[in-house]
């Protein structure tokens, strides 16, 4: 058994005292009945805890997928610049929420954001080979001899990527398929091209795309499919 204003805040949502004034204001009820007393002791798993018209619900971790748009910078808080956290819908905000991985401030695409360390790791570590795909445009063309660099491991300045798979799709665009995440990556790996990226896209991680649906800004929990699909290695880029 636990207090009821220990279990609210422990979601990250609501500060004790905004809990105290909820329940004053006949905001919070526990398995239908108005609780008025916030150091009611009540077990969470046994009743149904409703407050301001929202139910709690007990999952240890949440997984949210972001569509990040350009202008946001892949921090949890940040005293001059947006982060990707100002993204969050309220009603899906935890304290403890970061972002899996970072995409630069001109980067748009496919963005996790979870309270979960482990997934982060897991989606994340190099030794884990997760892919990912980004959507590039070049200030130049494409050419067979970036393929072919890309194919035989670009030599950066903190040392060696892994082979990454480079596929045309224009005259200056291209999808890369890489399953590390180094500082400005692609960039760099470009750089070593003699080109600029210019439009930098992430539209793949793991096995899950980003939904076509979910538009520039938009964020959303994952489903337990997507989450699964998120996870799966497939070494063969
Ligand atoms: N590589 C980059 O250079 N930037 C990103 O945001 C992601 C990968």
């Amino acid at each position: 058994m636990e207090r009821i204003d220990k279990i609210i805040s422990s979601q990250g949502k609501y500060t004790r005292s905004e809990i105290k004034k909820l329940a004053s204001n006949g905001k919070i009820l526990v398995d239908g009945i108005l609780i008025k007393k916030t150091d009611l002791k009540v077990d969470k798993n046994k009743c149904r805890i409703v407050v301001n018209g929202e139910e709690l619900t007990f999952k240890e971790h949440i997984y949210l997928i972001l569509n990040k748009p350009k202008g946001y910078i892949s921090a949890t808080e940040d005293k001059n610049q947006k982060t990707v956290l100002d993204l969050v819908p309220p009603n899906l905000y935890r304290a403890t929420l970061f972002p899996a991985g970072r995409l630069d401030k001109d980067t748009t695409g496919l963005m996790i954001i979870t309270t979960d360390g482990m997934l982060a790791h897991n989606i994340l570590s190099p030794k884990k080979h997760i892919k990912k795909i980004y959507e590039i445009t070049l200030d130049v063309p494409v050419t067979q001899i970036m393929v072919e660099k890309f194919a035989n491991e670009i030599q950066l300045n903190d040392g060696q990527c892994k082979s990454a798979l480079l596929e045309t799709t224009g005259i200056n665009t291209c999808k890369v398929t890489i399953t590390e995440g180094r500082y400005h990556q692609i960039k760099r790996m470009f750089g070593c091209c003699s080109a600029k990226v210019i439009e930098l896209n992430r539209i793949c991680m793991g096995n899950l795309f980003l939904p076509k649906d979910l538009k520039l800004g938009e964020c959303r929990e994952l489903t337990n499919q997507e989450l699964e699909l998120l996870q799966i290695v497939d070494k063969k880029i």
